[in-house]
């Protein structure tokens, strides 16, 4: 596949081009292509899951490690449970609860599901969103999609067919605009293997909800640590999912303060998102405002953080969201975007 030719973008706002970008969609699918299609919680790079060759190409054009393993998305509960070998009470009380939506279950893989996806290991992360787009597309191909987020390996996930067309958009023949996505951050990933369950990766479907399904108290459900060597999820490395631009996380109580905490030679080129206490644009490059509550804030959030990026910021500074409940996922994306402490 060229490297300079630009990919296909299709719209999907009528039901005509809905179904003229789905049936093209399927067909370079089942040729062993990939497409970029979205899905409610960030745009994903799709590939048929059980042809090892296409999920190959994944691999190749995110420049992803070869040990990251690949979320299968099905459409329904029983090509769900094709892909594992065992399916626990807490698979069947989760997916009950939160599918199609924005969970990963991971669960011991069937021998249908290629080492390629799994990384070589035992486990296969499942997922039935709830964007008629990919399930759709999953229908019509008949086969599961394995598919990670849409942007180059380490690299801010996209939120719009236009933040993938400019990572990828020179190595992919088809990007399905679906609009922008609707959670904005990637799913919580949560690991049926143990008992109990553990969260993977933290998300918009946040512990308080997945303890209230599964019935487990605070201190159960929080698990064991993973031991240390052990990479269960390695998504979950320090730095992920980061803009080029440097990202600090700070709190302040005013102007004077926000600025007093900044290098004065470099505030200029600094770009504060923030969502409760606005500073005054004056000497910055800029200021944007994001919404207060936490689903508009995560819906948000990749999409500024984009923009900073597209403007050419050298920092980005973001009020420190609160960390608890609601929040957490948005809190540790932050974390995982901003620079280590030293
Ligand atoms: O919302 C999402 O999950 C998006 C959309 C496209 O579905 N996908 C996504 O995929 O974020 P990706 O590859 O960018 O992140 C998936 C995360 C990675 O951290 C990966 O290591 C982890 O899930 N993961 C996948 N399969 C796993 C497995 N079998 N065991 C542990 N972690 C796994
Ligand atoms: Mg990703």
């Amino acid at each position: 596949m060229s490297e300079d030719s630009p990919a296909e973008i299709l719209p999907t706002h009528t039901r005509e081009l809905f179904e003229a970008a789905v049936r093209k969609s399927a067909a370079l699918l089942r040729a062993g292509q990939v497409v970029a299609l979205p899905t409610e919680t960030v745009y994903g790079l799709a590939a048929n899951a059980l042809d090892p060759a296409a999920v190959a190409r994944i691999y190749e054009v995110k420049g992803r490690p070869a040990h990251n393993p690949i979320i299968v998305h099905v459409a329904d509960g029983a090509a769900a449970r094709e892909c594992a070998d065992a399916w626990p009470e807490a698979a069947r009380r989760l997916a009950d609860a939160f599918w199609p939506g924005p969970l990963t279950l991971v669960a011991i893989r069937s021998v249908r599901i290629p080492d390629i996806v799994t990384a070589g290991g035992p486990t296969v992360g499942i997922r039935w969103p709830s964007h008629p787009f990919i399930q759709a597309v999953i229908r019509e191909c008949g086969f599961p999609l394995a598919a990670p987020s849409a942007n180059l390996s380490n690299r801010l996930s996209p939120t719009t067919a236009d933040h993938v067309r400019k990572q990828i958009g020179h190595r992919v023949p088809l990007i399905v605009d679906g609009g922008p996505a609707q959670v904005g951050i990637e799913s919580t990933v949560v690991d049926v293997t143990t008992a109990p369950p553990r969260v993977l990766r933290p998300g918009m479907v946040h512990e308080e909800s997945l303890r209230e399904v599964l019935k487990t108290p605070r201190t159960e459900a929080e698990g064991t640590p993973v031991p240390a060597g052990t990479l269960r999820s390695p998504g979950l490395l320090r730095r992920h999912y980061a803009p080029r631009a440097k990202l600090t996380i700070l709190s302040w109580n005013d102007d004077a303060e926000l600025r007093s905490k900044l290098r004065p030679d470099r505030a200029g080129r600094t770009h504060v998102i923030a969502y409760q206490k606005i500073p005054s644009p004056e000497g910055l490059a800029g200021v944007s405002v994001i919404p207060h509550d936490a689903e508009a804030f995560a819906r948000a959030l990749y999409a500024e953080l984009h923009r900073c990026d597209d403007l050419g910021a050298e920092g980005i500074v973001v009020e420190a969201p609160p960390e608890t409940g609601v929040w957490r996922a948005i809190s540790d994306r932050l974390k995982r975007a901003s620079e280590p402490e030293s």
